[in-house]
């Protein structure tokens, strides 16, 4: 299966994850990769090897790569992020907060292009009813209401969360893809943004 333009969920499998990525870093002039949440190493071997690439994570890793142990919100709070225009935000929880965290810090030039990929993995407190941290605002959700079966609505959400914040940071979508694990339960997200002239 291929993933498709970001619209209704879809069945494919695991490796979308990396035919997004391929699919869009093609698009990007000369890629320097921030890996925010840099694991095992799978999505480097197969998207970033050979590419400039700096990589976090809360653990220590030490296997050839280059890697800051650091807590990415720390991380893309404070860091210079212009010299990255790859964001890979490859959480199995959350990746919403430091999504908007990228998007309040990071300047674009008239023209830049940046790919971002996101993954998914349906949040705790969605399960129960309540929303991520930050993302109220976006959804029109006053803070204290819970609304019930709020997982139901996941990919609306999930759409509703980037086409507004994007917006909110001046920024138009070139490309989103889209896809989902077999399981059902991530979503592996890809886009390429830049600013609104
Ligand atoms: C889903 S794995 C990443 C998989 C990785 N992209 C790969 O291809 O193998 C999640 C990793 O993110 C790290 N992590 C979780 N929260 C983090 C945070 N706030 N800052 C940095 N790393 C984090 C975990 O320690 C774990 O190693």
């Amino acid at each position: 299966m291929s993933s498709k333009a970001w619209q209704s969920a879809d069945n494919t499998d695991r490796g979308e994850k990396i035919a997004i990525r391929k699919r869009l870093l093609a698009q990007i002039d000369a890629p320097s990769v921030l890996e925010c949440y840099a694991g095992d190493g799978a999505i480097w071997r197969e998207c970033y090897q050979g590419l400039p690439c700096l990589g976090l994570d809360l653990k220590p890793i030490r296997d050839g790569r280059t890697l800051l142990q650091v807590d990415n919100r720390k991380f893309l709070r404070s860091a210079d992020l212009c010299r990255f225009n790859v964001f890979d935000l490859d959480a199995y929880g959350s990746p919403w907060h430091q999504w908007l965290i990228l998007l309040h810090r990071r300047p674009f030039a008239a023209g830049e292009k940046v790919a971002v990929f996101l993954t998914d993995g349906l949040d705790f407190k969605m399960r129960m009813s309540s929303i991520p941290q930050g993302l109220r605002p976006y959804l029109g959700i006053p803070a204290g209401m819970d609304i019930p079966c709020l997982h139901a609505h996941h990919d609306f959400i999930n759409a509703l969360v980037v086409a507004r914040s994007t917006r909110a940071a001046g920024l138009d979508i070139l490309e989103a893809r889209e896809a989902q694990n077999p399981r059902g339960n991530m979503r592996y997200y890809g886009l390429i943004l830049k600013k609104v002239l």
